[in-house]
C-alpha cells in the first residue's frame, strides 16, 4: 500500500469569522470571511464585495450573496497541475463545462474563473442543496487514495474537485455553479456583477 501521508498537501488556516447561515455552519473545514456584505445589499440581493487580499495558496474565504454562501478559493500551482490532468478528468462527469447553466461564458474555461488562482463558487450541492464540505488534502484516509482534494458533500456523498466539477457516478447531476462576479481590482471580488464588457 502507498503511504501517503508524504504527497498529502498542508494548507494554511487563519482566524475565522463565521457568517450567519446554518448551512455554512455544515463546512468542517475551518473558513475565513474578510468583508461581509452590508445588510442593505444582503435584504436586496445585490452584489457582495470580498476582499480577497489577506488569501493565503491553500486557504478558502467563505461570503453570503442572495442567502447563498459563495466559496473564494485561492488555488496553488499543484492544486491547479493536478486539476488539468487525464487521470483527474477521467473521474469528473463533465470536465470541460459543457453544461452552460452552470457558469457563466466567462467562467467555461479549464479552470471555471476570471483568473485560475482565484476560485469563486456558490457552496451549495446540485443534487438537494446541502453544503459540501471543503477537503481539499490528497487522498486522506476517510475519503480514499483516489480523493485528488475537492468539495464532499455530506447529504449522499457527492463529490466535487476543486474546480468545482462534479464526479462520475454520485447523486448530484451537475458541476457547481460558479455565480456573476468581476474584479474590482486585483485583490478585491464583487459577486453578482458580470465583468464589463472588453
Ligand atoms: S445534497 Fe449533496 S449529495 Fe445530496
Amino acid at each position: 500500500m502507498t503511504d501517503h501521508s508524504s504527497k498529502r498537501r498542508r494548507f494554511l488556516v487563519a482566524g475565522m469569522t463565521v457568517v450567519g447561515g446554518a448551512g455554512l455552519a455544515a463546512a468542517s473545514w475551518p473558513f475565513l470571511a474578510y468583508m461581509l456584505p452590508s445588510e442593505r445589499a444582503r435584504t436586496i440581493g445585490g452584489p457582495v464585495t470580498i476582499d480577497i487580499s489577506k488569501l493565503e495558496p491553500g486557504q478558502q474565504i467563505v461570503a453570503k450573496w442572495r442567502g447563498k454562501p459563495i466559496w473564494v478559493l485561492r488555488r496553488t500551482p499543484q492544486i491547479l497541475e493536478t486539476l488539468g490532468t487525464p487521470a483527474h478528468r477521467a473521474k469528473l462527469r463533465d470536465p470541460d463545462s459543457l453544461v452552460t447553466s452552470q457558469q457563466p461564458a466567462y467562467a467555461q474555461n479549464p479552470t471555471r474563473a476570471i483568473h485560475p488562482e482565484h476560485f469563486v463558487v456558490i457552496g451549495i450541492c446540485t443534487h438537494l442543496g446541502c453544503v459540501p464540505t471543503f477537503r481539499p488534502e490528497v487522498a486522506p484516509a476517510d475519503i480514499g487514495d483516489d480523493w485528488d482534494g475537492g468539495y464532499l458533500c455530506p447529504c449522499h456523498g457527492s463529490r466535487f474537485d476543486l474546480d468545482g466539477r462534479v464526479w462520475k457516478g454520485v447523486p448530484a447531476p451537475t458541476n457547481l455553479v460558479v455565480p456573476p462576479y468581476h474584479y474590482l481590482s486585483d485583490t478585491v471580488v464583487q459577486v453578482g456583477i458580470d465583468p464589463k464588457p472588453a
